[in-house]
C-alpha cells in the first residue's frame, strides 16, 4: 500500500513571532506544489500568525507539545482545545528533548496522545534510543518498550491517524544521521512492532517518518527507503532553502 510522504519541519525554541512570519513568508515563496503533507512547527507564541499566513497554501501547522487536560491550574502548559481553536492540526509528542530535559514520561507521553486524539490533533509521536542504548544493542528493545507504553489503550483506529517519528537521539543536532540502512531498519521494527500490538492493516497505514540531522543532501536516500515514509527535521527546517527543496526531492520520490 502506498502512503504519501509527510515533510514536517520541527522549529524548536527558534523564531519569534516576527521572525516566524518572515520565515513563512520565504518558504512560501520558494514552495514547489506538491502532493505530499508539507507541516511545519512553530514555538507556541508564533502558532497564531503561522496558522493565518499558511492559509490557501499546502502549508499545515503543529504544535511541539500540548496537555491532556482542556482547562485548568496546569501553569504554563497549553491545551489542545487551544491549539485546535487557532487552526492547528498537528501536535508533537514525546520528543526526545522533552523526554530529556523536562521530565516526559511514556506516561505522560500516553496521556498527551490520547488528549490529542480526542481533539482531533493528528499526534506527531518521537520515540528513538540513545547512543549508550544503542551500542549496548538494546535499541529494538528500547523502541518497542515506547511504543507500547506510549500507545497503551488507544485503539486501532486512533493509531491508524497517528505519525510515528523514528529519531535516535544520537542523531539529533548533531550531522550525525543514521544511515539510510539503519532508519529503515528501525522504521520497518516500528511497522512490525504496530503489526503485533494491533494489526497488519494498521501497520500498513500509519505514517513512520524518520528525524535526525536530515537536510537536503541525504533526504533523497532516506525518503526512498520503503519503510521511511518521510522527515521530521529540526535544523534544515529553519532555512527556507533547504526546507523547500527537501519537499522538491520528496515530489520525485515514488512510493
Ligand atoms: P535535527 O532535529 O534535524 O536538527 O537533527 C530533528 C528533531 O529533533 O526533530
Amino acid at each position: 500500500m502506498s502512503r504519501n510522504i509527510i515533510i514536517a519541519g520541527n522549529w524548536k525554541m527558534n523564531k519569534t513571532s516576527s521572525e516566524a512570519a518572515k520565515l513563512i513568508k520565504e518558504i512560501k515563496e520558494k514552495l514547489p506544489t506538491s502532493e505530499n503533507k508539507f507541516i511545519v512547527c512553530p514555538p507556541f507564541t508564533a502558532l497564531e500568525k503561522v496558522c493565518e499566513l499558511s492559509k490557501e497554501s499546502i502549508i499545515e501547522v503543529g504544535a511541539q507539545n500540548c496537555h491532556w487536560e482542556e482547562k485548568g491550574a496546569f501553569t504554563g502548559e497549553i491545551s489542545p482545545l487551544m491549539l485546535k481553536e487557532i487552526g492547528v492540526k498537528y501536535v508533537i509528542i514525546g520528543h526526545s528533548e522533552r523526554r530529556t530535559y523536562f521530565g516526559e514520561t511514556d506516561e505522560t507521553v500516553n496521556k498527551r496522545l490520547k488528549a490529542a486524539l480526542n481533539y482531533g490533533l493528528t499526534p506527531i509521536l518521537c520515540v528513538g534510543e540513545s547512543l549508550e542504548t544503542r551500542e549496548a544493542g538494546n535499541t529494538k528493545t528500547l523502541i518497542k518498550n515506547q511504543i507500547t507504553q506510549d500507545l497503551k489503550d488507544i485503539s486501532k483506529t486512533d493509531c491508524e491517524k497517528l505519525i510515528i517519528a523514528y529519531e535516535p537521539v544520537w542523531a539529533i543536532g548533531t550531522g550525525k544521521t543514521a544511515t539510510a540502512e539503519q532508519a529503515e531498519e528501525i522504521c520497518l521494527f516500528i511497522r512490525e512492532t504496530l503489526s503485533e500490538l494491533y494489526s497488519k492493516d494498521c501497520a500498513e497505514k500509519t505514517h513512520v517518518l524518520y528525524g535526525g540531522s536530515m537536510n537536503e543532501k541525504n533526504a533523497k536516500e532516506l525518503l526512498s527507503m520503503p519503510n521511511i515514509d518521510g522527515g521530521l527535521i529540526g535544523g534544515a527546517a529553519l532555512k527556507a532553502d533547504s526546507i523547500t527543496e527537501i519537499l522538491k526531492i520528496s515530489n520525485n520520490i515514488a512510493k
